[in-house]
C-alpha cells in the first residue's frame, strides 16, 4: 500500500471526484478526512466507504471559501488524526458557468473566494501544520489542488473559472519554491470532462452505460471514453505517494487527450467503432 499510516484531507468529498480520491486513498493505507459544505447522507456514505477500507475517517462540515472556517476544520481534523500529511483542495461550486455580460460581482466574489482565496489559505495552513510537524519528527507533506482543462483554454462562459483554475497552475508554482526545502510538494490535476456521478455502492467508476455521455453532448473528447473519478484518483495517488516524490510545482492534465486537439467528432466516432 502506498499511504500507509498517513493522515489526509479532501475537501468536496461528498461526491465525485472528492470521494474518488478520499476512498482511493483509504484504499491505499490513509486515514482520511473529509471537508464539505453540504451534511447529508451523501456526505456520510463516503464517511462509511472509506471506513469500509478498515481505515479511520472524520467528517468536517465547512465552507472552504471563508478562512474562519478553514481554521476550524484543520483544528477539528488535528483534533481527530494529530497530524496532516495530506492535503487535497478539491471543493467546486455547482455554478461554473456564467457568462461574461450577464456576470454579478457576487458570482464572481463567490468563484474567487473558494477556487483561489479558498485554496490557498488552505494550502496555506496544511504548509503550516506540515513544517511545524518537520521541525518535530517526520519531515514533508503533499498539497494538490483541482486545476481544469478551462485552466488552458477557453469554453464559453467559463471567465471566472478559467481565470481560478488557471491562478492555481500557478499558485503551485511559488509554493514549490517556498515549500520544497521542507520536503512539501504541491501541484495541480487540471483533469478533462470527468463524469462526477457515483453510483452508491462505491465503486470508483461511473454506472456503466453513463460515462460516455458527457463527452459525446461535448462532442470533443480526443478519447475512446469519456473520464471516471477514479482516473483522477489515480493521479493524486502517484502524485501523494512516494511515487511521485519529485514532482513539484507541476500541473498535470488528466483528459484523455481533450487539449491535444480532438476533432467535434472524434469522442463519439470513436465510441462507436
Ligand atoms: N468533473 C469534471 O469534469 C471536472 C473537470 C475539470 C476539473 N474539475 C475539478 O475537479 C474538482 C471536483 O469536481 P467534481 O465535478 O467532482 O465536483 P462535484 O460538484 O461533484 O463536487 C464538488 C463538491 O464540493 C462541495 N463544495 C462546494 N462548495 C463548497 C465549499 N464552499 N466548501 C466546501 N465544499 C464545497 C460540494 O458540496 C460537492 O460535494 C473541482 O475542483 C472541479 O473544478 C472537474
Amino acid at each position: 500500500m502506498l499511504l500507509s499510516g498517513k493522515k489526509a484531507l479532501v475537501t468536496g468529498a461528498r461526491k465525485g471526484i472528492g470521494r474518488g480520491i478520499a476512498v482511493r486513498f483509504a484504499r491505499e493505507g490513509a486515514d482520511v478526512g473529509i471537508a464539505d459544505i453540504v451534511d447529508d447522507e451523501e456526505t456520510r456514505r463516503t464517511v462509511e466507504l472509506i471506513e469500509a477500507e478498515g481505515r479511520k475517517s472524520s467528517l468536517h462540515i465547512a465552507d472552504v471559501s471563508k478562512t474562519s472556517e478553514i481554521s476550524r476544520l484543520f483544528d477539528e481534523f488535528l483534533a481527530e488524526h494529530g497530524r496532516i500529511d495530506i492535503l487535497v483542495n478539491n471543493a467546486i461550486m455547482p455554478d461554473q458557468s456564467a457568462g461574461f455580460v450577464e456576470m454579478s460581482e457576487a458570482y464572481w466574489d463567490r468563484m474567487i473566494d473558494l477556487t483561489l482565496k479558498g485554496y490557498f489559505f488552505m494550502s496555506q495552513r496544511a504548509a503550516k501544520e506540515m513544517v511545524k510537524q518537520g521541525a518535530s519528527g517526520e519531515k514533508g507533506g503533499r498539497i494538490v489542488s483541482l486545476s481544469s482543462v478551462h485552466g488552458y483554454r477557453a469554453w464559453p462562459d467559463d471567465t471566472a473559472y478559467g481565470i481560478c483554475k488557471a491562478g492555481l497552475k500557478r499558485m503551485v508554482k511559488s509554493m514549490s519554491l517556498d515549500l520544497a526545502g521542507h520536503g512539501i510538494t504541491s501541484n495541480c490535476i487540471a483533469p478533462g470532462y470527468i463524469d462526477n456521478r457515483l453510483p452508491d455502492d462505491g465503486a470508483l467508476e461511473a454506472a456503466p452505460g453513463t460515462i460516455d455521455e458527457l463527452p459525446r453532448l461535448a462532442g470533443f473528447v480526443g478519447s475512446a471514453r469519456g473520464g471516471v473519478p477514479s482516473d483522477i484518483a489515480s493521479m493524486a495517488l502517484v502524485l501523494c505517494s512516494e511515487l511521485g516524490d519529485y514532482v513539484n510545482g507541476e500541473t498535470i492534465v488528466v483528459d484523455g487527450g481533450l487539449l491535444a486537439g480532438g476533432t467535434p467528432d472524434s469522442g463519439a466516432d470513436r465510441h462507436d467503432e
